[in-house]
């Protein structure tokens, strides 16, 4: 038989929450799994601008015919303004360009391929922890994987540790940074970090590959870009990954893209062919629906700004409920501990809870989150926070 050798392997720590979530028969169950956002009822809704630009494609719409390897043009380009801002230098003097990709986990793809085939020998570090499907992706296109330190034993970011370990950094490696809501920790760099951070990359000359798949969930649309318009600004050469899964609640249709950064106009053109020709070998073309949708919203100003306020409410949801939570565990003596939660910034906490306890609130209270300890804060309901905390308490 062809497949006899063929063994099962576990499937993904995270998307297998869903499916273990969906068949608990508990009716008070708890989703802290994936990484989604859930409204005061409880669903991931198609947000209001969304709807409205599918209403335009699906009257205005011409054909279905693929787009470039690159993408939508209107969209690249919007995409790249949201990510770098409008008045970016780089845009201006077209040293900056957007391929559209599946997704953010797409862009990522095509960036570890990038680094395999046109920059061999490099290897990439990552924080540690980071999203699991980093380790996995850059291992795939096989990639050297290495890590730098994130958080301290005391379950809080350790920003000299991590600067430390940068300096051993070989010349020329790729370094992996969150542009902020870090997955899976919810710890961000401040300003004054990003600058050191600059410094290292400098010195080591390395190349920076910032993922930012949760812009507008931390502090704002444009706050949340600090730390990459900085690098973009400062630095000749940069990859960046963007997603519109979270902030455009675009999940299912797949929408990201990969900008290249680079020192001059024709640098961008060699870069951009080598992205074609390898996105060609992975997906062709890219899909395009959830592209169409945002670039309609980005390129239209009402919708823009009816999506923007959109944003900023899910923003403001999350941060109310980190501070919800920890006022909920504070009559059990557990406010101090899980003060971390209110500091964080976007869907995820890193509880510090281990696995054991994780196991034993999936067990014995149908609460579900990743074995690493990381809740998604933004699938909480709010009038139920009493009784997650409650739950918390029995295993602490
Ligand atoms: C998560 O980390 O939960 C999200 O980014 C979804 C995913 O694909 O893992």
């Amino acid at each position: 038989m062809h497949f006899s050798a063929i063994a099962r392997i576990p499937g993904d720590s995270i998307l297998s929450l869903m499916d273990a979530y969906a068949r608990d028969p508990n009716p008070r169950k708890f989703d802290l799994g994936v990484g989604v956002y859930k409204d005061a009822q409880g669903l991931t809704p198609v947000l209001s601008a969304v709807k409205q630009a599918e209403r335009f494609l699906l009257d205005h719409q011409k054909s279905k015919t693929y787009v470039s390897g690159h993408g939508d043009v209107a969209f690249g380009r919007l995409v790249s303004e949201l990510v770098l801002g409008k008045d970016s230098p780089l845009l201006a003097r077209e040293r900056a360009g957007a391929t559209q990709t599946p997704g953010g986990t797409g862009a990522l793809r095509l960036a570890g391929e990038f680094i395999a085939h046109c920059l061999p020998g490099r290897g990439i570090w990552l924080s540690d922890p980071t999203w699991p499907i980093h380790e996995s992706i850059f291992a795939e296109v096989g990639l050297k994987v290495s890590h730098y330190p994130y958080v301290g034993s005391d379950n809080r970011l350790d920003v000299e540790a991590m600067l430390l370990a940068m300096e051993d950094i070989p010349h020329g490696d790729v370094l992996l940074l969150h542009a902020c809501c870090h997955n899976p920790t919810g710890f961000d760099l401040r300003q004054q970090d990003w600058q050191r951070v600059l410094d290292v990359v400098k010195r080591r000359e390395l190349l920076p590959l910032i993922d930012f798949a949760y812009q507008g969930f931390g502090d704002g649309l444009d706050e949340d870009a600090w730390g990459v318009r900085l690098f973009a600004r400062e630095l000749p050469e940069l990859l960046i990954t963007s997603s519109c899964s979270k902030n455009f609640g675009l999940y299912r249709e797949r929408t990201g893209a990969l900008i290249a950064c680079t020192h001059d106009a024709e640098k961008l053109l060699d870069v951009r062919s080598q992205l074609a020709g390898l996105a060609r070998n992975l997906w062709s073309t890219p899909p395009d629906h959830g592209a169409a949708v945002v670039a309609t919203i980005l390129g239209d100003p009402q919708l823009k700004s009816l999506w923007a306020d959109e944003v900023e409410h899910m923003r403001s949801r999350i941060a109310q409920l980190r501070a919800g939570l920890v006022e909920a565990l504070a009559p059990h003596g557990l406010a101090k501990r899980f003060a971390h939660i209110g500091e964080q910034r976007g869907m995820f906490s890193y509880t510090g809870l281990s696995p054991e306890q994780v196991d034993r609130l999936r067990d014995e209270q149908s609460v579900y989150m990743v074995r690493s300890g990381r809740a998604n804060v933004a699938g909480i309901d709010a009038s139920r926070l009493d009784e997650l905390a409650a739950a918390i308490a029995k295993v602490c």
